[in-house]
């Protein structure tokens, strides 16, 4: 028997970041975070089951429809997820995969979250499966980026909401039509990353700040919370930029130091600041990359843009804002 499935599953952003875990490899991470499912920026997965053995097949999707060999890593990661999918669901038989996605790839958008949410839905309906959320978040959290589990979902998620060791999932915090705010993304840089996340995870206990980060995190929750359910920019806003900062600042101060900034980032970083002082509603957070992810209501949308695309030696912008989480598609990659 075969099945055939595609998805297009968003990737997210964090407003509370997860960056340090209690377990690396199942990704349980070592603290609350909160993010925004996102829309423009996501991929697109097919997923095809065939029974036999054999070696998974997985390839990218290029734009003009051709499958192209993905390179090694990408590989490895997709086929331990699959067998992590076929240990969960007791069944057996080989994948062929196709990917892509609609931005760049390890470049601090998160490519892994959106990458592989998309691989656990349609693997899992290929498989003639229909988990529900809590075990899809789970699923995708069991590729290793933790993020992944809060992209099953449209809206606002916080994870771990519940559940431990395996059992822990993302859930739905509110909806994405609670509150429309637009992430304008601009890129300060494209190319891969050096240090992966994954390290990162790793070295972030070796930093003499990640302990006072974790007492400072309840309150940062909280206020995050609030923030959403009462549509709260003034308070949301702080809140962004102290964790993207802290998030940074861990990173550099981790041993070894990791520095994802580029030249631009900072240029990036000033022209919110600017913006906010001149009266337009915007907060800047970053994840473990150079690129900034601009904040905004969607009525400062418009102002964001046009100032950050200003801003010289910049890689691009992308305008993104919340999403309704994962569709199935009947435009198959492969
Ligand atoms: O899911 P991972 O292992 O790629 O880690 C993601 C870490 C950050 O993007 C920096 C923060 C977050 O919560 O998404």
């Amino acid at each position: 028997m075969s099945g055939k499935a595609t998805v297009i599953s968003p990737a997210n952003i964090a407003f509370i970041k997860y960056w340090g875990a209690v377990d690396f490899d199942r990704a349980i991470p070592t603290n609350p975070s909160i993010s925004m499912t996102l829309d423009a920026c996501h991929s697109r997965c097919t997923a095809e089951h065939v029974d036999g053995s054999g070696d998974d097949e997985v390839h990218l999707a290029q734009p003009d429809g051709s499958l192209t060999d993905a390179p090694e890593s990408f590989v490895r990661g997709v086929r331990n997820h699959l067998d992590r999918i076929r240990e969960h669901t007791g069944r057996s038989g080989r994948f062929r995969i196709a990917t892509a996605n609609s931005f760049p790839m390890g470049a601090g958008i998160a490519s892994s979250a959106s990458g592989f949410s998309a691989l656990a839905i349609a693997a899992t309906r290929a498989l003639g499966l229909e988990p529900d959320e809590d075990e899809l978040s789970e699923l995708a959290r069991m590729s290793g980026s933790g993020s992944a589990s809060r992209s099953v979902s449209g809206g606002y998620l916080e994870w771990p909401a519940e559940g431990s060791g395996d059992r822990c999932h993302a859930k739905v915090i509110a909806s994405a039509d609670h509150w429309d705010l637009k992430d304008v993304v601009v890129l300060a840089d494209s190319s891969e990353k050096k240090v992966s996340s994954r390290e990162g995870h790793r070295r972030a206990a070796s930093s003499p700040h990640f302990a006072r980060r974790r007492e400072l995190l309840p309150a940062r929750l909280d206020a995050t919370r609030r923030a959403i359910a009462e549509r709260d920019f003034d308070l949301l806003a702080p809140v962004l930029e102290e964790e993207a900062i802290e998030l940074h600042l861990i990173a550099m101060s981790s041993r070894p130091a990791i520095f994802y900034w580029k030249p631009p980032t900072l240029a990036i970083l000033e022209t919110v600041r600017e913006l906010r002082e001149a009266g337009c509603p915007a907060a800047a957070t970053m994840d473990a990359g150079p690129n900034v992810h601009v904040i905004c209501p969607a009525e400062s949308e418009e102002q964001v843009f046009d100032a950050v695309s200003r801003v010289p030696g910049i890689a691009g912008v992308i305008r993104d804002g919340v999403g309704r989480g994962p569709r199935f598609s009947d435009e198959h990659l492969a």
